[in-house]
Parts: structure tokens; C-alpha cells; sequence
């Protein structure tokens, strides 16, 4: 029978999980759980009798899958795939795959949501900026930076994107004034919200150069990935210029220099939760699921990664 383990380091809202062990039973398997595990041996030990896994930020390593000598396929219910080992997965003929936009509208409330924080000063008492008139730059025009345009247009700000990937004509066509390089899109910016995938090229990519370019009083927000950011540089900025904030789901590897220095000039989550409502856990995890019965009953290989 086919093994189906969900291995979550941060567990889905149970809800989903019922939703998941649902589809997977009705096709016929078998569901197995494992949560909020520490270290890696855990996963890797239930890995070894896997023929699929549904995974979040979970690192699927060399070792595991080399270990998941069953599994045939893994599935990031999410939408970015660096704590993947693609390499490792082909070499072992394991299918990897992601569920695009499940979580988006999650993250990007989440981004808008820190925003607005930051603007009343982190809800201090004191008088705060409105999000109305102003300017955010929307850097990676893909699921999650549409809903960050669409929301955020619902507040009134103008809203740019730059993407080298989407067409013009598809930004513009919502409402979303496209810009032609990334440069242009800081300059003209009071906020960027940041939506890159973390690859090699694009790690450390956001570095003093680039924010430089911001305007008086401008704030970074970072629902991406922390290692996007060119750290060393983001503290030379957050030093040289006082008028800057930094917004991210999940603490940067510098944050205690940020506790020690920076005070009302940022916000960390205490653990990545962009996509963690019931509803984008329900969306990805059910995604999941789906593709997995789908994958095994059809051979539908939609999303396959590698
Ligand atoms: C994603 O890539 O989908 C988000 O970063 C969500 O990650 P999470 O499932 O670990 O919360």
C-alpha cells in the first residue's frame, strides 16, 4: 500500500491535517504523521518506508532522500522549494514538486498587515503615516505579489512592479504600473515588498547599492526568504541611514545587532507565518494531497520541479 507521510517540523492547523489524512484514506493509502520534530533524525527514520511525502519548510536533504529508499515523490505544500535537495531527489528518481499560489493570499496579508504596524509605529500610542498615496514597489510579480498590488490598491497606494519574467502588458493590465529595472523600482519607492525565490543568484542580491536607492523614511518588507538579503550590508544601511525600517517573516541571522541597535526600526516574526492561516494551510495541504493521489492513480506530473 501506498505510504503517504506529512512530516512537519511547524505542524499544519489541524483542520487541514483531517482534510489531508481524508484524501489520502478515500484513494486508499496509508496516512502517517510526524510533527514538530527535532533535528533531522526523526524525519529521516520515517522517511525510510515513505512512498510520498508532503513537506512545508521542512529541509528534504541529501541524507533524507538518499534514506527514502520508497519514496517516489515529495511535495512542498508551498511555494518556494529551496529546502529541497533537487539534485538529490533526481538522482534517486524522486518526483519533487510545489503547489503555486495555495498560500499566496496568506503571505500577502501578512506583508500589508506588517506595513500598516510599522506605519503606526508598531501600535505604540504615538502618531503614525497612513499607507493611502504612498508608493510600493513590488519586486517579483508573481501569485504573491499580485495580491500584495491588489490589496495594497485597496488602500490607496500607487502601486509599481518590477519582474523580468512577466510580461508588461499582464502587470499593467492590473492596475500595477510595470518598471524597467530594479533600480528604477527602489528609487521610486517608499516601501518594497520583496517576493523573490531564494537561488543562487538571487541570494544576497539585496544589498546596500539597491536600498541606497530608497527614499527618505523608506521601509523593506520581506515575506521572501532571509537569505535574499545581503545581511552585512542591511545593518551598514540600517546604521548609515535612521530614517529606514525592515519588516521580515522570520529574523535575520544579524537580529541581535537589530535588538541591540534598532529599536521601533523593525519587526521579525518569531517564526516564518506567512502561510500560516487555516486557510492557506487547507489550500496547500489538500493541494498536496491531491497531487499526490493524482501523481500515483494518473501519472500527473503538474508542478514537478526537478
Ligand atoms: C512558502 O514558500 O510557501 C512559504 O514560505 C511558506 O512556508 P511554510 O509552509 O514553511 O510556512
Amino acid at each position: 500500500m501506498v505510504k503517504v507521510l506529512v512530516a512537519t517540523e511547524k505542524p499544519f492547523a489541524a483542520v487541514a491535517v483531517s482534510q489531508i489524512k481524508e484524501i489520502i484514506e478515500k484513494a486508499g493509502f496509508e496516512f502517517a504523521l510526524l510533527e514538530k520534530y527535532v533535528g533531522q533524525e526523526p524525519f529521516i527514520e520515517a522517511a525510510k518506508t515513505a512512498h510520498a511525502i508532503i513537506i512545508r519548510s521542512d529541509l528534504a536533504t541529501k541524507e533524507v532522500l538518499d534514506a527514502a529508499k520508497e519514496l517516489k515523490i515529495i511535495v512542498r505544500a508551498g511555494a518556494g522549494y529551496d529546502n529541497i535537495d533537487l539534485k538529490a531527489a533526481t538522482e534517486n528518481n524522486i518526483v519533487a514538486m510545489n503547489t503555486p499560489g495555495q498560500n499566496s493570499n496568506a503571505v500577502a496579508e501578512l506583508a500589508l498587515g506588517m506595513m500598516v504596524y510599522q506605519a503606526r509605529n508598531q501600535f505604540n500610542g504615538k502618531d503614525g503615516k497612513e499607507l493611502r498615496g504612498k508608493t510600493l514597489g513590488i519586486h517579483a510579480y508573481g501569485n504573491v505579489g499580485k495580491y500584495v498590488a491588489k490589496i495594497a490598491q485597496g488602500f490607496g497606494m500607487k502601486v509599481l512592479a518590477f519582474d523580468p519574467f512577466v510580461k508588461k502588458e499582464a502587470i499593467e493590465a492590473d492596475g500595477v504600473q510595470a518598471v524597467d529595472t530594479v533600480e528604477e523600482l527602489y528609487k521610486l519607492s517608499n516601501y518594497v515588498s520583496l517576493h523573490i525565490p531564494a537561488t543562487e543568484k538571487t541570494k544576497k542580491s539585496i544589498d546596500f547599492n539597491l536600498l541606497n536607492l530608497m527614499p527618505k523614511g523608506a521601509t523593506l518588507v520581506n515575506t521572501a526568504r532571509k537569505e535574499v538579503i545581503h545581511e552585512d550590508d542591511l545593518l551598514k544601511l540600517m546604521e548609515t541611514r535612521a530614517d529606514f525600517a525592515y519588516l521580515s517573516d522570520i529574523a535575520p541571522g544579524c537580529a541581535a545587532e537589530f535588538e541591540a541597535k534598532f529599536a521601533g526600526r523593525y519587526y521579525f516574526t518569531p517564526k516564518k507565518m506567512g502561510a500560516q492561516t487555516a486557510e492557506a494551510n487547507i489550500n496547500a495541504g489538500v493541494a498536496a494531497a491531491n497531487q499526490i493521489v493524482a501523481f500515483f492513480k494518473n501519472g500527473v506530473i503538474t508542478f514537478k520541479v526537478n
